[in-house]
């Protein structure tokens, strides 16, 4: 679903460059979760951000659904960004407009009319159960609530791939259980192919089907959650290895059961602060 070929970015401050992404490579099967973990300052964000060339990357070639955006005119590739919503830490929700009006605007920047607008994004607000806050600004809901706003809003434009980035990092351990069980109920529904960045050892173990670990930039490696359950398997790298290691319970209940696992014994753990 998401093909990502020799990806760089390269960010030039002054006359030094500094190579936030380099040459990395990943497959993301249609339908699944993919989490990719790091410590602050690896390059998830940007990697994330070049998904939908949010970031244009300096080098490399992005496809998405069977489309190069890469190879896409402006015009092209802001029709093709409407098939990929995106979520934050900080929830990016506009505060001068009601929770329904933040869902609309994505809508409209999509050239949806007025009333279908209205319908769907109360559609969306519902799948995250939250259409009796249509009418509040975004200062009268929690951190929880704002987060399953900007999830409506990127769910409105019926995406077939969701990108979150660090979407529990500003909420607390409960909070984040319930917003990862929206995460993977819409998964799971409508087939929306997830990518998911996070520092959180916990956010990756509750949602995730495969991870990805970046360090400096690389992806240093790759592997399936499932994975974990096979006698004798070692990641190769330190934080891969920190993934399993002994101070970390396992959960292995199914997907679906989410919350449960997230609001688990290490629910706060996490590789650091970002
Ligand atoms: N627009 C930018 N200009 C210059 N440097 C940047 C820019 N965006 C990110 N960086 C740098 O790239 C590195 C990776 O950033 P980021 O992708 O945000 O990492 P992460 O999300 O893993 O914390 C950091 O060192 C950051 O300072
Ligand atoms: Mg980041």
């Amino acid at each position: 679903m998401i093909s990502l070929h020799d990806v760089s970015t390269v960010f030039t401050t002054g006359d030094a460059d500094f190579t936030a992404v380099d040459r990395v490579s990943l497959e993301i099967p249609r339908g699944s979760i993919q989490g990719i973990i790091g410590f602050s300052g690896a390059g998830k964000s940007t990697l994330l951000r070049n998904i939908n060339l949010l970031e244009r990357p300096t080098s490399g070639r992005v496809v998405v659904d069977g489309t190069e955006l890469t190879a896409l005119g402006d015009e092209e590739l802001r029709r093709a960004r409407h098939q990929i919503g995106m979520i934050f830490q900080h929830f990016n929700l506009l505060n001068n407009r009601t929770a329904l009006q933040n869902v609309e605007l994505g809508l409209k920047f999509a050239g949806v009319g007025k009333k279908e607008r209205t319908r769907r994004a109360q559609e969306a607000l519902a799948i995250v159960d939250i259409a009796d806050k249509a009418g509040s600004y975004p200062a009268r809901l929690s951190g929880g609530q704002k987060q399953r706003v900007a999830i409506a809003r990127a769910l409105a434009t019926e995406p077939k791939v969701l990108l979150c980035d660090e979407p529990t990092s500003a909420v607390d351990p409960r909070t984040t259980a319930s917003v990862l069980q929206y995460l993977s109920d819409i998964n799971a529904q409508l087939g929306i192919t997830t990518v998911i960045v996070t520092h959180e050892m916990n956010v990756i173990k509750a949602i995730a089907d495969n991870v990805a670990v970046m360090e400096d930039g690389r992806l240093v490696e790759r592997f399936d959650l499932a994975e974990l359950e096979r006698p004798g398997f070692e990641p190769a790298t330190a934080i891969g290895r920190y993934l399993i290691s002994d101070d970390i319970q396992l959960d292995r209940a199914p997907r679906g059961n989410a919350a449960q696992r997230a609001a688990g014994p290490n629910a706060t753990e996490e590789l650091s602060h970002a």
